[in-house]
């Protein structure tokens, strides 16, 4: 049993592998936060010590006792204008206008398997993979009721929570503010390390320092966005990537999200985590339910490399139930970089011809198919293919490239319209427009009300019919605009406050629908590269493309903050071509695939301007990503480097899960003369066993003779992991290397 009740100090405690978290009920019924950290035994009920802060006030039944003040308590839902004066989960009235709520202990069950959370995307669990815990609080005034969840995944180390508020009184209730969940930390010094970004540099890792006040994490743009990932970790001071207690928090939400973690004047840290609260609100009738979304917690002892590996655990077996979710996924070509809007069927078959005598799966057509989408201006809406380009329609181009024995992808954008479609001239109101008001554009591109059901009807039929009528294999789900003017013209105007949380909801149906229908279509989901790489959107999604920006130098730094959270299944990486379209510069073919390759594989330029040595280097590109394959995308995934303290080289290694082989990948983007070499601790090695070398590919200017040197050495598990490493020099523009070890004893 992973989840206990311990009847006398009425504390709950549920257990992972490595963790322990532990809440107790409070005398007046309020639910304290006691402990989430390392596994330990007992009862932790005397970390929770209540004591006077003057001005903290004190709930009516305490008011002789100075030191019980929920303004102090840790806790695990806060209640609202009831005394508790940081960051609350909750903002609710009645219909008298009065903004209150005291959360206490009503019940909670304690049963198998998972908990589900209804209309979102959530984790779920194998045969005896997890326990849940529910915990039900009261507002005794509104009758507003707060189930808590708690999914524990024992061998992940990972817990689950949500929250399901129920007007359980009789009169409506208006919720302004709904969070997940709240987490204190009652003691300790955190650093709060989020990714933070924007278009083509998403996911940038940031660290700081937290003092006192409050450090908000947040998106208002619809989706989950390239600003800011709904995704933090709490790090002691002291943490580092293999030592030290960090705590991630990841939300399963692909709108617009807040995180706030304030450091109190206890001197401890409160996160809230849930659905961004600016322009929400939200009606309850008597009896009804809002579900928040779901947020993944993981706590690691051993720093952030075993966090993050948690997480890339759990992403990949417990949350995309897609068949795709643990197949190997096609090594497929995208036709954007390579024509732009300007292509026709002979342009796409010649590279799909090129692509697959070199080795690629599938074959990827993007943007500018269907109506009249000859640029950016136009046809958004209309997913009817556009036969003047290509005669015959979509199935002449598919038998063409089935032909070639390899399957085809189609990029779509549903959630979007341009003005110049026929389905906006025929639906107006179907886009979020506010009334009166000449709309905001983003890429002179409006957004459809998801929310609507007529909406959603009309891209289910859409979309099923081209998935049903033609030989599809992959989709490529695209979302190139954030959400403004949101006012939705099936709501009336109390409600409007629900149209940005309808809209995610819309998608998450819509999504629901299809997958349900054609599970073997495998999607990637996108927005302008990483807009929405979240939980949510790989829970439907086994792969999201990472970035627009393409250049090898500048994913080393997206993949780098990715990577804290997210698989190297998950992360779309392309080889390009080089001048990079985003950048300018140039960077190898052999480097930009080693970038690339720790990412879902492909490729994204015109193969028929590639020189003959070119391809050849393409096919045995194609043919390692095969041969470590298994070694890359399931493997135990290490960071070598820091990227944020050194740009110099990049390194990381994965070792498969009996630590049989590992593969180390090093790219330098800016080589100088006569620097230090190179030295790497190699991690996740069996300490005592032998490794060989057994290829030691590097793609540089200078010695070619290097792996004639290195392949075939031996060294020890430990010899590489606490020496260390040494790389020879490597010369040349951006020169990388891949090393593959394999143990022999
Ligand atoms: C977005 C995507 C690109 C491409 C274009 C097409 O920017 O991220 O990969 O599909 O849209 O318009």
């Amino acid at each position: 049993m992973s989840i206990s009740f311990q009847e006398k100090e009425r504390i709950f405690t549920l257990q992972t592998h490595n963790t322990t978290y532990q809440m107790q009920i409070d005398p007046l019924g309020y639910l304290c936060h006691l402990y989430y950290g390392p596994r330990t035994a007992g009862s932790l009920g005397h970390l929770y010590r209540p004591a006077d802060f003057g001005f903290s006030p004190n709930p009516y039944a305490s008011r002789y006792a100075p030191q019980h003040s929920l303004d102090t308590m840790p806790q695990e839902y806060t209640g609202c204008n009831t005394g508790d004066f940081r960051v609350s989960c909750l903002a609710v009235s009645g219909e008298d206008g009065a903004c209150g709520a005291a959360l206490r202990y009503v019940s909670h069950a304690i049963l198998p398997g998972k908990y589900a959370v209804e209309g979102m995307p959530s984790a779920f669990a194998g045969d005896g993979e997890a326990e849940t815990l529910t915990v039900t609080l009261a507002d005794e005034v509104t009758g507003l009721e707060v189930e808590l969840y708690y999914g524990v995944f024992a061998e992940r180390d990972v817990i689950t929570r949500a929250a399901r508020l129920r007007n359980g009184g009789t009169a409506a209730l208006t919720l302004d503010k709904a969070a997940s969940l709240c987490l204190d930390f009652p003691f300790g010094d955190w650093d709060l390390i989020h990714f933070q970004g924007r278009h083509n540099m998403e996911r940038q890792l940031t660290r700081t320092a937290l003092t006192g006040g409050i450090q908000t994490v947040s998106s208002r743009r619809g989706a989950s966005s390239h600003q800011h990932n709904p995704f933090v970790i709490l790090a002691r001071r002291d943490a580092t990537e293999d030592y030290g207690d960090c705590c991630g928090l990841m939300l399963v939400y692909s709108g617009s999200h807040r995180t706030d973690v304030e450091r109190d004047q206890t001197g401890g840290t409160r996160v809230v985590m849930g659905i961004q609260d600016e322009l929400f609100r939200w009606t309850l009738a008597p009896g009804q339910s809002f579900q928040t979304p779901e947020v993944l917690l993981t706590f690691s002892h051993q720093g952030l490399g075993q966090l993050s590996r948690n997480y890339h655990r759990f992403l990949r077996e417990n949350l995309c139930r897609s068949p795709w979710a643990k197949r190997r996924r096609p090594v497929l070509i995208n036709n954007w970089e390579a024509t732009y809007f300007n292509f026709d069927t002979e342009k796409i078959v010649s590279i799909a011809r090129q692509a697959s005598a070199l080795g690629v799966e599938l074959l990827v057509l993007d943007d500018g198919w269907f109506g009249s989408r000859n640029d950016e201006n136009h046809g958004l809406g209309d997913w009817f293919v556009n036969e003047e380009k290509l005669p015959g329609g979509l199935d002449a181009l598919i038998s063409e490239v089935n032909g070639l024995g390899m399957q085809f992808g189609l990029w779509v954008e549903p959630e979007m319209v341009n003005e110049a479609s026929d389905l906006y001239r025929a639906h107006p109101d179907w886009a979020l427009t506010l009334p009166g008001r000449a709309p905001t554009m983003g890429r002179n591109q409006l957004v459809l009300d998801m929310g609507r059901a007529d909406v959603i009807e009309y891209l289910y039929q859409r979309l099923s019919d081209l998935l049903s009528a033609h030989n599809i294999a992959y989709i490529k789900w695209d979302m190139n605009r954030s959400l403004t003017d949101i006012y939705s013209r099936a709501l009336p105007p109390e409600r409007q406050g629900e149209a940005a949380h309808r809209y995610v909801l819309g998608v998450y149906a819509l999504l629901e629908r299809l997958t349900a229908r054609f599970p073997e279509v495998l999607l990637e989901g996108c927005a302008g590269g990483g807009g929405r790489f979240d939980a949510g959107m790989l829970a439907y999604c086994p792969q999201i493309w990472c970035s627009d920006d393409t250049d090898a130098v500048e994913r080393l730094a997206i993949q780098y903050g990715t990577s804290f959270g997210y698989p190297v299944s998950a992360m779309g990486a392309h080889v390009s071509a080089c001048p990079n379209h985003q950048t300018g510069r140039t960077v190898p073919l052999d480097t930009r695939a080693v970038v690339a390759m720790h990412g879902t594989f492909g490729y994204e330029l015109d193969l028929n301007l590639l020189t003959e040595a070119e391809k050849a280097a393409v096919r045995r590109q194609i043919q390692r990503f095969h041969r470590y394959y298994e070694l890359i995308q399931w493997g135990d995934y290490y960071r070598l480097s820091d990227f944020t303290q050194t740009s110099d080289y990049a390194a990381w290694q994965t070792v498969s899960p009996d630590r049989g082989e590992a593969l180390v990948s090093i790219v330098i983007p800016h080589v100088r003369a006569t620097t230090p070499l190179i030295h790497l601790c190699f991690r996740g090695l069996d300490e005592g066993g032998v490794y060989r070398v057994t290829e030691f590919a590097a793609f540089h200017s200078g010695d070619s003779g290097l792996a004639a040197q290195e392949e075939g050495k031996e060294y020890t598990g430990g010899a590489l992991m606490y020496g260390g490493f040494v790389l020879p020099r490597l010369y040349g523009d951006c020169p990388s290397v891949q090393i593959h070890l394999e143990k022999v004893q």
